[in-house]
């Protein structure tokens, strides 16, 4: 399918984009935040798998980052500069529960506030999300996310953040990006708690999602007003070539990478594919489970950065537009055609596009960074979303990953996703060119362009 092939889409795509569209930007608390041992936090898993070696490229941990713990205010300022509406960010959930279950920290949950009223007084609007992989430390312990105790200490935990701020933010995400946690920290071993078990990693997808629906629950217990969802990170597969293996190769691709949580959250069922592929290592589910998950949301928030290839390798198609700095191909088609897929098959809720970005070997040259190539990037992103919206997906705003360089897990600070670049020798902020070009795009977006 190529829906901006045909005069009819042409012109669709040229619409601009809704007048009361949410342009923003992204980050997630250990990614950014350092002050690891300040203010009586605990310890998460992060923190401890990155303190092991071998597991983040250089050695690099979240100690300091970029210290926005301390610089919020200095970073909610460089935000007013980039013209944005809003900032999703994540609770670290060491920091206002230090052993995941039991006694809250206030200290915690003051950094929080503080920047909630530092957004407030800079008229941004805040997008909250639960879960950015920082389990703390004392859960991992009993368990982690194998253990199916975890998924009602998140509940307590969403309960609690929904009762102190739920007035105070747009929108509450439970989980961000869960096939990452599940897979890539409990089949592929990369990311934290860096376990190689397949089983484990589909019930930790399961357990997931019961938390996200027992959080569901407990937040509109305490009658939140903010919109309530989920973040999930969703790449089309196509097969590598016209043959039936690839065509099937795709498909499978597509249940473990895009239905595995789409099913369950809209079709109230996992995949009958996947669970006839995974045969002994699906999960177990117990009565119940698919109702609590399948709870009416708010806003599904979508993930995107690129797409998948299927089938034997070597058969795929080149890479027109190239490859981004993590070697992830830059397709922005492929954007455009989920939107679209996702809105007929599953008829969502309204979206956010709550993270799309690039690594980029960014260079700092006296004042100025020169990323050409994420500007490029970021304009066929919008252009394909415009695409996207014009052809019925329901999108109501775009959160560019990221403010500023940071922490990228595994690959530690070597990938620069900013659109602001961080010296991280001095901690000084630098506007590159592309949130120059984000800022006046907004700026034209809200004059009608
Ligand atoms: C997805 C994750 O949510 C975020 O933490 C990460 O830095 C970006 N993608 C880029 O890999």
């Amino acid at each position: 399918m190529n829906p901006t092939a045909s005069p009819l889409c042409e012109a669709l795509t040229k619409q601009p984009f809704p007048a009361d569209f949410v342009w923003g930007v992204a980050t997630s608390a250990y990614q950014i935040e350092g002050a690891a041992n300040e203010g009586g936090r605990g310890l998460s898993i992060w923190d401890v798998f990155a303190g092991e070696s071998g597991k983040v490229a250089g050695g690099d941990t979240g100690d300091v980052a970029c210290d926005h713990y301390h610089r919020y205010r200095e970073d909610v300022a460089l935000m007013q500069q980039l013209n944005i509406d809003a900032y999703r960010f994540s609770i670290a959930w060491p920091r206002v529960q230090p052993d995941g279950a039991g006694a809250w920290n206030e200290q915690g949950w003051d950094f929080y506030a503080r920047l909630l009223d530092a957004l407030d007084e800079a008229g941004i609007a805040a997008h909250a999300t639960l879960y950015h992989w920082d389990l703390p430390q004392a859960l991992e312990d009993k368990g982690g996310w194998r253990n199916r105790d975890t998924a009602a200490r998140f509940a307590d935990y969403a309960a609690e953040f929904a009762r102190r701020f739920g007035s105070r933010v747009k929108t509450i995400a439970t989980h961000n990006e869960p096939l990452c946690t599940a897979m890539i920290g409990h089949e592929e071993g990369r990311f934290a708690p860096g376990l190689k078990d397949r089983k484990a990693a589909y019930q930790v997808a399961h357990n997931l999602l019961l938390s996200h629906g027992l959080a569901m629950r407990a937040m509109r217990a305490v009658g939140a007003s903010a919109a309530l969802g989920i973040v999930l990170n969703q790449s089309p597969a196509y097969p590598a070539a016209a043959t039936e293996e690839a065509r099937g190769a795709a498909r499978l691709a597509d249940a473990m990478v895009n239905r595995l949580f789409m099913d369950p959250l809209f079709r109230g069922a996992y995949p009958a594919d996947l669970l006839a592929h995974l045969g002994a290592d699906a999960p177990d589910v117990q009565p119940g489970d698919m109702a609590l998950i399948g709870a009416p949301m708010d806003f599904l928030g979508i993930n995107y950065y690129s797409r998948i290839w299927a089938g034997a390798a070597g058969e795929r198609a080149p890479c027109e537009l190239g490859v981004t700095d993590m070697g992830w191909e830059i397709y922005p088609q492929g954007f455009t055609e989920h939107l679209v897929r996702i809105s007929r098959d599953y008829s969502p809720p309204p979206i956010y596009i709550t993270e799309n970005g690039c690594a980029c070997a960014d260079v700092l040259e006296g004042d100025a960074v020169h990323d050409s190539g994420r500007v490029d990037f970021l304009a066929r992103h919008l252009e394909a979303l415009r695409a996207a919206i014009a052809l019925g997906a329901d999108v109501r705003g775009y959160f560019h990953w990221s403010l500023l360089d940071n922490f990228e897990w595994d690959s530690g600070y070597a990938k620069r996703f900013g659109l602001i670049y961080v010296d991280y020798a001095t901690q000084r902020r630098v506007l590159k060119d592309s949130a120059r070009w984000y800022a006046a795009y907004i700026t034209a977006q809200r004059n009608g362009a």
